[in-house]
């Protein structure tokens, strides 16, 4: 089954939207399989935003992920990184559509609530940045 990497950033734990998030994910019928609350080091936010290196938002966005906790996470499920982008809505929030986690809750594109993978292929390197093979649970739902 298809799984993607999807991060409650600083901004959305500061403001107690862990529970929202989540609920939002649960409820549309994806599955939970790791989960871990943790502070992003400075190398490890440079691993997992690399791509942007050299972007004027870089060292911005590297000060805000490791700012504070984030609650990194693991989900599942049929066509879960395409399903996961839609829930979560597009990167600024001015282009997100209603309904969706970054229309609902941000404002602004540097304090977006959530990342979410945007392919497979970085959802493979990024669940393997932050989780050791043996921290996903290997399980589906049966009901
Ligand atoms: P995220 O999905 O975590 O991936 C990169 C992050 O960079 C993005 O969300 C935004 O929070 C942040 N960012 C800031 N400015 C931009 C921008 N102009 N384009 C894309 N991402 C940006």
């Amino acid at each position: 089954m298809e799984k993607t990497f999807l991060m409650i950033k600083p901004d959305g734990v500061q403001r107690g939207l862990i529970g929202e998030i989540v609920s939002r994910l649960e409820r549309k019928g994806l599955q939970l399989v790791a989960a871990k609350f943790m502070v992003v080091t400075r190398e490890l936010a440079e691993i997992h935003y690399g791509e942007h290196k050299g972007k004027v938002f870089y060292e911005p966005l590297l000060a805000f992920i490791t700012s504070g906790p984030v609650f990194a996470m693991v989900w599942q499920g049929d066509n879960v990184i395409a399903l996961s982008r839609a829930l979560i809505g597009k990167t600024d929030a001015l282009d997100a559509a209603p309904g969706t986690i970054r229309s609902d809750f941000a404002v602004h594109t540097n304090f977006n609530l959530i990342h979410g993978s945007d392919s497979a292929e970085n959802a493979t390197r990024e669940m393997g940045i932050f989780f050791a093979p043996e921290e996903i649970v290997e399980y589906e739902h049966t009901i």
